[in-house]
């Protein structure tokens, strides 16, 4: 008998076919019943009809609790009511194994017991639309660089001899009796890997020991980050715009089911289309001033902040130029005006945040070294990064797409902890 997965079941109507999965949920009534089993692409309802009580795949049937793994058999019928369109006349069930008591029932659990079950969890149906949601946009990602923009990717390490982003979020490890740290950014890996290949990108975990219990922080996050070799700020922006365009396009394309189950606005996504919105801090912090705001030039924009600026338009909003002070050691300076970087964040609509941040990097030695050195950095450790600008130093831009914040925004979730498969938060670690 042919083995079939759910989505699949479509081109096998009229066939008598094998499903193998895990009892969703059942029900009968009088002389039917029914079993609807998942198998990872989808549920399906198997209906059995018998005009004896006592008949052996009634007795199989009651034996079967939630999430009791099974295999069954039977012929594959179109039916519109059934969910999904498509049901199985069920001719054999064959228990796998029988499910203990499942803790998780279809009544309203807390988020902390939820989470502590996450290895279970993910069974749920919408955390399985999440995780294929989040599939896709990885996928969307990797295409719009492998095949649309002909980009290399380049793995950066993970066990790092410096800090890119910061030194207050560092995870620290012992490395043979010397201090390692596991990767904020591959970004300095990417300036190198530009100067070899002009166009590159990685794809990886990054890490941030920050001590924040928000709805977008995680400890452990992946992040895609291109670099490209004479890029100036507005190509950088500009290939940003493209970026999350074509991912969300290719969401609306190919997950509509998913985005159904979680009920997001659809709507909202299809007005997410070139040019976005651009606003530079200054325009910023005047915009706060003026909604009452206690913020003034120099500050940092924060979460609260950004949601407000944010909230004003339907599409990604681009902030561009933020004062270098507050930004990474390696930005390069607005020729016009020193004291801004050329920097730029974008942030999703709908209150999500930040999902980008990116810009041009320093190409002059003596300025990088400088920057190193007000910023208490070791020297020793940056060696190599200088000597990317000693050996044909040319200016070059890049950013960092931080998956989990674009999912949550994509799938319409609120918080981050839901679209990593195993999500890392302040102080826990389990599962
Ligand atoms: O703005 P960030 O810190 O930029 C960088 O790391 C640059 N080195 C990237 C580059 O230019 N190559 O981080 C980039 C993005 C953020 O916009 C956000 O989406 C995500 O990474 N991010 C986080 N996501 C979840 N939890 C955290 N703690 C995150 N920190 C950053
Ligand atoms: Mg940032």
């Amino acid at each position: 008998m042919k083995w079939v997965y759910i989505e699949d079941l479509k081109e096998h109507v009229g066939e008598e076919v094998e499903v193998r999965g895990w009892v969703y949920n059942k029900r009968s009534s009088g002389r039917v019943r029914f079993l609807l089993v998942r198998d990872g692409t989808g549920i399906v309802q198997a209906t059995a009809w018998s005009r004896e009580k006592d008949n052996p795949l009634f007795r199989t049937f009651d034996a079967l609790t939630q999430e009791s793994s099974v295999i069954i058999r039977g012929k594959v019928k179109e039916d519109k009511r059934a969910p999904g369109g498509y049901e199985i006349e069920l001719r054999e069930i064959v228990p796998v194994q029988i499910a203990e008591d499942y803790p998780i029932t279809p009544k309203e659990h807390g988020v902390a017991f939820l989470m502590a079950h996450r290895h279970l969890w993910l069974r749920s149906s919408k955390q399985h639309a999440i995780m294929r949601i989040r599939h896709e946009i990885i996928r969307a990602i990797r295409d719009f660089f492998d095949e649309e923009k002909k980009f290399t990717l380049v793995d950066a390490p993970i066990l790092t001899p410096a800090a890119c982003e910061g030194t207050t979020t560092l995870f620290e490890t012992d490395y043979f009796g010397e201090k390692a740290y596991l990767s904020q950014s591959g970004q300095l890996y990417m300036e190198a890997a530009a100067m070899a290949l002009g166009k590159v990108y990685c794809f990886g975990p990054t890490f941030r020991a920050e001590k924040s219990k928000t709805r977008r922080h995680l400890m452990e996050f992946w992040m895609v980050e291109p670099e490209v070799a004479y890029f100036r700020l507005e190509d950088d922006i500009q290939l940003a715009e493209d970026l999350v365009e074509f991912i969300v396009k290719r969401v609306l394309e190919r997950r509509r089911k998913e985005l159904e189950k979680l009920e997001r606005d659809v709507n909202k996504l299809e007005k997410v289309e070139r040019p976005f919105p651009r606003i530079s801090y200054d325009e910023a912090i005047e915009i706060l001033k003026k909604e009452g705001f206690d913020i003034k030039w120099g500050d940092e924009i924060g979460g609260d902040e950004e949601t407000a600026l944010a909230l004003k338009f339907e599409k990604p909003l681009v902030l561009h130029r933020f004062p270098a002070a507050q930004k990474a050691f390696y930005m390069e300076p607005d020729p016009e005006r020193p004291e801004l970087s050329l920097s730029f964040d974008m942030l999703a609509p709908e209150g999500y945040g930040e999902i980008i941040g990116g810009s041009e990097r320093i190409s002059d030695y003596d300025l990088l070294l400088k920057r190193i050195r007000e910023n208490n950095l070791p020297e020793e450790a940056f060696r190599w990064y200088l000597d990317l600008r000693k050996y044909g130093s040319v200016p070059h831009a890049g950013f960092g797409l931080g998956v989990e914040r674009t999912v949550a925004w994509i799938a319409g979730v609120k918080h981050v902890r839901e679209t990593i498969p195993f999500p890392r938060l302040l102080y826990k670690i389990y599962p």
